[in-house]
Parts: structure tokens; sequence; C-alpha cells
């Protein structure tokens, strides 16, 4: 458990906001996929599970992305620069990186933080993901357009962090946002694998984040295509910590199924061990 200090808090459309605290230790030992259990207030003893979206190790700091939905987030929102947040962390089984050169990111809504993670980790080896964000609310940034991955007029956004990294990135949505594919995130993630050769596709290792039915959709397209996919799954949690067996999911395991806590055994899971 350490202190954090707030040093830095943007607000962007559709109540969503981005956060940066200090802390070298949480900025060093983050894994893509892993969260930290933040306090949101004095007045609200129980903490808010949040992902870690990216990390600055040469200044020691680590930045959240969350959206308001409730008591507990809204109370964060009105935290200020300066103000010190105390924060467990980083928790949980995060994504295994593996050696499939490929690598499709698919993050929806609050789903994108560890999505963007794993795409900083691998932004410097040879690697060569694409990655594909969705929302049905105002992006949690400005989508500019992109310089680099596929060449569409129509289908031309991204997300300024990303196109930074240099990392390729499209972004859906139903909504018709200028530049930004209108389907679903596996509307756009099918079309993009129908491009690659069967050489191409046997590289592609699916990672995903966001609502339950995006996940099972994208689950499906992965069984599809026959490609490997590790999903990260947001259940309720109140210890976070693997005492209370509060936020436990029936996972399908080589002996059968059996009941596996999303905050100490996840938040990331073999797609296909639990659709
Ligand atoms: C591993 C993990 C990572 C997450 N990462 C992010 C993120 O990066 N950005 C982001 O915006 N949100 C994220 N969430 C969801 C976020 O934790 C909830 O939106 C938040 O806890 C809601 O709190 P609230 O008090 O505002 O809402 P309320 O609905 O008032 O919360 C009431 C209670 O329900 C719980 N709760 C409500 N919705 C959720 C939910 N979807 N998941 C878990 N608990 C919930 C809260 O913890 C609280 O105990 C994550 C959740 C998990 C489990
Ligand atoms: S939240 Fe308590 S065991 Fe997972």
């Amino acid at each position: 458990m350490c202190d954090c200090q707030i040093l830095a808090h943007y607000q962007y459309d559709g109540d969503q906001f981005i956060l940066t605290l200090d802390s070298s230790e949480i900025a060093k030992s983050t894994i893509p996929g892993q969260f930290v259990h933040v306090t949101v207030s004095d007045s609200i003893p129980m903490r808010r599970p949040i992902s870690v979206m990216s990390v600055d190790i040469d200044n020691g700091t680590f930045d959240l992305l969350y959206k308001v939905v409730g008591e507990g987030t809204k109370k964060l929102s009105e935290s200020k620069i300066g103000d010190i947040l105390s924060v467990i962390g980083p928790i949980g089984n995060g994504f295994e990186l593996t050696d499939k050169k490929l690598p499709l990111l698919i993050g929806g809504g609050v789903g994108m933080p560890p999505i963007i993670a794993i795409a900083q980790k691998i932004k410097d080896t040879d690697c060569d993901p694409f990655v594909i964000l969705g929302s049905e609310v105002p992006f949690p940034f400005t989508p500019e357009h992109s310089n680099i991955g596929p060449e569409c007029d129509e289908v031309s956004h991204t997300m300024p962090l990303l196109e930074e990294w240099g990392v390729a990135c499209r972004l859906t949505s139903l909504q018709g946002f200028e530049g930004v594919y209108k389907g679903y995130v596996t509307d756009l993630a099918k079309a993009y694998l129908d491009t690659l050769s069967k050489n191409e596709l046997s590289k592609v290792e699916v990672f995903a984040c966001g609502p339950h039915p995006m996940l099972e959709a994208v689950a499906k397209l992965s069984v599809d295509y026959n490609l490997p996919c590790q999903i990260s799954l947001e259940e309720f949690m109140a210890c976070a910590v693997g005492g209370c067996a509060g936020c436990t999911v029936e996972v399908q395991t080589e002996r059968g199924s059996a009941m596996k806590r999303v905050c100490v055994d996840g938040p990331v899971f073999d797609a296909r061990s639990i659709f």
C-alpha cells in the first residue's frame, strides 16, 4: 500500500478522466492488465479497482483512465492536483505477452486502459501490433488523423498517445464520429483479419478488455479464426486481495469447471476458459 500524490487530472467528454499519480514502485513493477485499488474519498471506506493505463518509469508516475459511473468514481473525479490517494497495487495476473508478432489489441469503453498498457509495453519490440478502440460516448482523448497503419479516408483516426508511440490504431463507434469506423470493434477486427495471409494469421494473438458482450463477441471471433485470445474481466470487487470471494467467476479448466477470483487469479483469463 502507498500514498500517491495526484500530479495531473484531466477531464474529457462523457465524464471521463485521466489521472496521473506519483509512485516509482508502481511505475516500475506494473504488468499490462494489472490494476490498482484506490481510496476515492475519506467518506467512502471501500476502495475502487482501476486498471493502470500507462507508466512513466523515468519520472516515477502512472496514469489511470476512468469514467464516472457512481458515487465512488464521482468522488474520485472531485480530487485535485496535490491531493494524496491511498493505493494498493499493482494487483492481479496481467496479460502474458507471447512470441506472436502480430498482436491484435481490442479495448472497449473503460476497457481501453489495459490494452493501451500492452501497446506501451511492446511499442519498442519487433512486434507489429494493431489496436482497435471502441466507444459509444466521445473518446477520452481527442482523436487525430493517423499516418500509421491501414490507409482509408473514412477510417483514419487514432488515439494521439498511440500515434506518438508509433503503434497503429483505429477507432470504432456506432455514433458516426469523424474518421471513426462505424460498427463494433469486432466488425473492424474481422475486416483487419481478412486482409492477412495464412502465415500472418498464425502470428496473431488477440488481447481484449471491455464490456462482457464485447468480450464474448471477441472470444467467438478468435474461435472462428482459430486464434489464441486473452481477455481481462471487470467484476464487482470488495477486498481485491483474494480474501472475500466476492469476485468469483466460473472458469473451465482441464479438470472441469472451477470458481476463480477475478482479483488475484485474474483479471486476465484465456477467453476459451470463460466463454
Ligand atoms: C480489475 C478492474 C479494472 C477496472 N478498470 C477500470 C478502469 O481502468 N477504468 C474505469 O473507469 N473503470 C474500471 N473498472 C470499473 C470500476 O472499478 C468501477 O466503475 C467502479 O468501481 C465503480 O464505482 P462507483 O462507486 O463509481 O460506482 P457504483 O456503481 O456506485 O459502485 C458501487 C459498488 O459496485 C462496485 N462496482 C460497480 N461497477 C463495477 C464494475 N464495473 N466493476 C467492478 N466493480 C464495480 C464498486 O466497486 C462499488 O463497490 C475496473 C474494474 C475492475 C474490477
Ligand atoms: S474482491 Fe475479494 S476475493 Fe476478489
